[in-house]
C-alpha cells in the first residue's frame, strides 16, 4: 500500500494542539484522577520494582489456556454466547486492541491494555467489547498480576482462533499493563463517527488522511463498514481499507488474508434500531458499573442485539474456520439492503439453504448471510480480486497468510523479538521484527583505545555527537522501533535523512568504520558519542565518564526494510534544532512529542536540549540556540544566556514565526539567534522554571551530570537485551 500525506503531523486546515481531543473534552463531567498523579506519583499499584517477565514466566501457560479454552462456550446469561461461542467475539476484542496501531507514531496497538480506557473503551466502533472484557475477568482475576490485560487480550483472541480450528502462527506474551490512559492524538473532530462526522478522505478535495492518523473517522478503528461516509460504495471503500491498512503496515495481501479470515468467523449486530440502546461505558450511570451501550435484557436474552448496526454473520459455519467467506463471495450476485437497525449491508441473492447462517440463538432456524461494503471491496477492488481469487483457489494460502499477518498485526508494536516471552514465540524471525544480530561485549581496553583514536582521527566533538545522536534518537518508546541497536543508520535510506546532513555523517561513519577494528558499527557510534561528550565535559573542566554497555550488533542489508523505516524519519527533531516542513502542529510540541516518544522526563529533555546547544549539535551546523563562544564544550550557557535580561527577543520577519533575533537590550547590537525550540525554554513557565535550575549559579556539575544521565538513557533506550525490566 502507499502512504499519502508524508509528512507526519501534516493534515489541511490550521494549527491543532498535540493531542487534539482529549478525554477531557469528550467527557468533561468524568471523575479526573490527574490530579492524584501529579510530582511523578505514579498511578501503577505493581510499584517500579514489579518485574512482568518474571511474573509472566511463572504461569502454568498450559492450564491458562485450558482456562481461556473452557471460557469460549461457557455461556453468561447476561451476554449470551451467539452459536453457543464466544470465540468470534473474543477475536474483534483483540483485533481492535491491536488494531489502533499506526506507523506514523508508532502508537496505538495492543501493548499496554489501553482497551480499558478512555476514549478507546467508548469508540463506537468498540461497542459492547466492555462485555467481552468483562466475560474475561474470572480469569484476569484467577492468574492475577501473572498475565496482564494486554497479553490476555491477545492471548484469548488467539485461542479463540485455535478453538475454532483456525491457524496461528503463535504468541508472544510481554504486554505490561499501565493505568491510565495514555496520550495520544487520535483526531481534532468533536463528533464520532456516529455523530455524523465527516470522513478523513475526501480526495476530490485533495484532502488526504492527515498523519498519523490510520482510521478515516473519530471513533473507528479503521474504515466504516457502510463504505465511506455511510456510502456503499465498494470501490471507495476498497480505498480506505488500503490507505489505512498501510498505516498499520499491512500491504493488499494482509488486508484481504486478516479481513477474510476474520469474518470466517461470527456475526454483525444490527438486531434493533440504534436507539434503543444507551450511551458509551465512560458516560453511563454509576450503577451500571462501567458497562455501556446496554440494550434491554429480555432481548439480549433473544439475541437481539445492536453493535454495529449490520446484522448477520458471513458464513455458513461461523465458529468453525472455513473456506466458505470466499465461496459464498463468489458464489452469489449481492444486493444492497437494509438490516433492522437500518444499515446498509449486502446480501446474496437467492442463497442455497446450506449457505445460510444458523441463526445465533436458534440454531434449528436459518437465516441469510451478509458482507459488508468492506467485504464486497475484497471482490470488487480489481487488486483486492486478485488475491481473494488466488486465496479461493489455494485456501491453504489464505491459511498461512491469515496466521502471519494476524500475528504480525498482534505483535508489530512489541519491538525486537528478545521482548517476546512464553512458549509459544515462534522460532522464525519476520523482518518486520528489525532483527540483528547479537553483538559481542568490547573490552574496557579495546574500548579506552577505540575512544582515543577517534578523538585524535580529526572528527570534531560536533560530528561525533551528532552521529550518536542520529543513530540513537530514532527510538520511538511507543513501539519500541529504532535506536543504536543495528547500526540502521549506514544504510543509505536512513544516512540520507536531511535531519542527518548525509554529508558530514557519511563522512563521520566512515572514519568510524576505519578505526572500529571488532567493534561493530552500532558499538563504535556509540562509543564515538561517549568520548566526544567526555571530551566537552573534560574542556569545560569536568572529568567525567560516560560508561557505554557495548554488545549492540550490525543489521544487514537482508534485514533491513528500508520502507518500513520510513516513519522513523524526522520532521522535526528540535534536540538538533531541525525542522524539515512546518508542521499543523507548533515546533516547540514536535519537540514535547519527540521527547515523550523517547521516553525523557521534562528535566531530562531541558538538559538534553540545553546539552546538544553548547555541543553545537544543530543540524545543518545552524548557530541557533548555540549561545555560547565555547561551542563544544559542555556548559549550562544556554540557560544562562536564555535568562539574560540583557538580552531582548524579536521575532524575524518572514521566517513564519520560525526564526527570533536576541539583541542587546541597550545597544541593540545583535547577540543570538533562535528558533521556537529555543526560546520555549524561556516562554513556558514549567519549562522556564527547569532552565532556571541549570542557570542557577554552581549548577555545572549537575548540569554535566544530568546531561550524561539523559544521554546515556537515550543510546541505550533499546538495549531490551540488557535487562527485562523494561516492561513497562
Ligand atoms: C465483526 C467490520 C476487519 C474480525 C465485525 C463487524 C463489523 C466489522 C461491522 C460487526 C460488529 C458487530 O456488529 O458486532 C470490519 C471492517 C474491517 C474488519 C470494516 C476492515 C475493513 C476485521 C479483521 C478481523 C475482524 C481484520 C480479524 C482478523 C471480526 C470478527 C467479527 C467482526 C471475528 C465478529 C464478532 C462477533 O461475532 O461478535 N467486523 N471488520 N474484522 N470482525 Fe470485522
Amino acid at each position: 500500500g502507499e502512504m499519502s500525506g508524508g509528512c507526519p503531523f501534516n493534515g489541511d486546515g490550521g494549527m491543532r494542539t498535540l493531542l487534539g481531543r482529549t478525554n477531557k473534552d469528550w467527557w468533561p463531567e468524568a471523575t479526573q484522577l490527574d490530579i492524584l498523579t501529579e510530582e511523578g506519583k505514579s498511578a501503577n499499584p505493581y510499584g517500579e520494582d514489579f518485574d512482568y517477565a518474571e511474573a509472566f514466566n511463572s504461569i502454568d501457560y498450559t492450564a491458562l489456556k485450558a482456562d481461556i479454552t473452557a471460557l469460549m462456550t461457557d455461556n453468561q446469561d447476561w451476554w449470551p454466547a451467539d452459536y453457543g461461542h464466544y470465540g468470534p467475539f473474543f477475536i474483534r476484542m483483540a483485533w481492535h486492541a491491536a488494531g489502533t496501531y499506526r506507523t506514523g507514531d508508532g502508537r496505538g496497538g495492543a501493548g499496554t491494555g489501553q482497551q480499558r480506557f478512555a476514549p478507546l473503551n467508548s469508540w463506537p466502533d468498540n461497542g459492547n467489547l466492555d462485555k467481552a472484557r468483562r466475560l474475561l475477568w474470572p480469569i484476569k482475576q484467577k492468574y492475577g498480576r501473572n498475565i496482564s490485560w494486554a497479553d490476555l487480550f491477545v492471548l484469548t483472541g488467539n485461542v479463540a482462533i485455535e478453538s475454532m480450528g483456525g491457524p496461528v502462527f503463535g504468541f508472544g506474551g510481554g504486554r505490561a499493563d499501565v493505568f491510565e490512559p495514555e496520550s495520544v492524538y487520535w483526531g481534532t473532530e468533536d463528533q464520532w463517527v456516529d455523530q455524523g462526522v465527516a470522513t478523513r478522505i475526501q480526495p476530490k478535495e485533495g484532502m488526504a488522511l492527515e498523519n498519523p492518523l490510520a482510521a478515516i473517522q473519530m471513533g473507528l478503528i479503521y474504515v466504516n463498514p457502510e463504505g465511506p461516509g455511510g456510502n456503499p460504495d465498494p470501490l471507495e471503500s476498497a480505498r480506505d481499507m488500503r490507505e489505512t491498512f498501510a498505516r498499520m503496515a499491512m500491504n493488499d495481501e494482509e488486508t484481504v488474508a486478516l479481513t477474510a479470515g476474520g469474518h470466517a468467523f461470527g456475526k454483525a449486530h444490527g438486531a434493533e434500531p440504534a436507539d434503543t440502546f444507551g450511551g458509551s461505558p465512560e458516560s453511563e450511570a454509576l450503577e451500571l458499573q462501567g458497562f455501556g451501550w446496554l440494550n434491554d435484557a429480555d432481548e439480549i436474552g433473544k439475541g437481539h442485539i445492536t453493535t454495529s448496526g449490520i446484522e448477520g454473520a458471513w458464513s455458513n459455519n461461523p465458529t468453525s474456520w472455513s473456506h466458505d467467506y470466499f465461496r459464498i463471495l463468489f458464489k452469489y450476485e449481492f444486493e444492497l439492503v437494509h438490516s433492522p437497525a437500518g444499515a446498509q449491508q449486502w446480501t446474496p441473492i437467492n442463497p442455497d439453504e446450506a449457505d445460510m447462517a444458523p441463526d445465533a440463538r436458534d440454531p434449528s432456524k436459518k437465516v441469510p448471510t451478509m458482507m459488508t461494503t468492506a467485504d464486497m471491496a475484497l471482490k470488487m477492488d480489481p487488486d483486492y480480486r486478485k488475491i481473494s481469487e488466488r486465496f479461493l483457489a489455494n485456501p491453504e494460502q489464505l491459511d498461512d497468510a491469515f496466521a502471519r499477518a494476524w500475528f504480525k498485526l498482534c505483535h508489530r508494536d512489541m519491538g525486537p523479538k528478545v521482548r517476546y516471552l512464553g512458549p509459544e514465540v515462534p522460532s522464525e524471525e519476520l523482518i518486520w521484527m528489525d532483527p540483528v544480530p547479537a553483538g559481542t561485549q568490547v573490552s574496557d581496553g579495546d574500548v579506552a583505545a577505540f575512544k582515543s583514536a577517534v578523538l585524535g582521527s580529526g572528527l570534531t566533538v560536533s560530528e561525533l555527537v551528532k552521529a550518536a545522536w542520529a543513530s540513537a534518537s530514532t527510538y520511538r518508546n511507543s513501539d519500541r522501533r529504532g535506536g543504536a541497536n543495528g547500526a540502521h543508520i549506514r544504510f543509505d535510506a536512513m544516512k540520507n535523512w536531511a535531519a542527518n546532513d548525509p554529508d558530514e555523517l557519511g563522512k563521520v561513519l566512515a572514519k568510524l568504520d576505519e578505526l572500529r577494528g571488532s567493534i561493530s558499527m552500532a558499538d563504535a557510534i556509540v562509543l564515538g558519542g561517549a568520548a566526544s561528550v567526555e571530551k566537552a565535559a573534560k574542556d569545560a573542566g569536568f572529568d567525567v565518564s560516560v560508561g557505554v554497555t557495548t554488545g549492540r550488533g550490525d543489521a544487514t542489508e537482508d534485514q533491513f526494510d528500508a520502507k518500513s523505516f520510513e516513519p522513523l524519519e524526522p520532521f522535526a527533531d528540535g534536540f538538533r534544532n531541525y525542522l524539515k516542513t512546518k508542521a499543523n502542529v507548533r515546533t516547540e510540541d514536535m519537540l514535547i512529542d519527540k521527547a515523550h516518544l523517547l521516553g525523557l522526563s521534562i528535566p531530562e529533555l531541558t538538559v538534553l536540549v540545553g546539552g546538544m546547544r553548547a555541543l553545537g549539535a544543530n543540524a545543518g551546523n545552524t548557530s541557533h540556540g548555540v549561545f555560547t563562544d565555547r561551542a563544544g564544550q559542555l556548559t549550562p550557557d544556554f540557560f544562562t544566556n536564555l535568562l539574560d535580561m540583557s538580552t531582548k527577543w524579536t521575532i524575524v520577519d518572514g521566517s513564519g514565526d520560525e526564526e527570533y533575533v536576541g539583541t542587546d537590550r541597550s545597544t541593540g547590537a545583535e547577540r543570538h539567534r533562535a528558533t521556537r525550540t529555543d526560546l520555549i525554554f524561556g516562554s513556558n513557565s514549567q519549562l522556564r522554571a527547569q532552565a532556571e535550575v541549570y542557570a542557577e549559579a554552581g549548577s555545572e556539575a549537575k548540569f554535566v551530570n544530568d546531561f550524561v544521565a539523559a544521554w546515556t538513557k537515550v543510546m541505550d533506550a533499546d538495549r531490551f537485551d540488557l535487562s527485562h525490566a523494561k516492561y513497562h
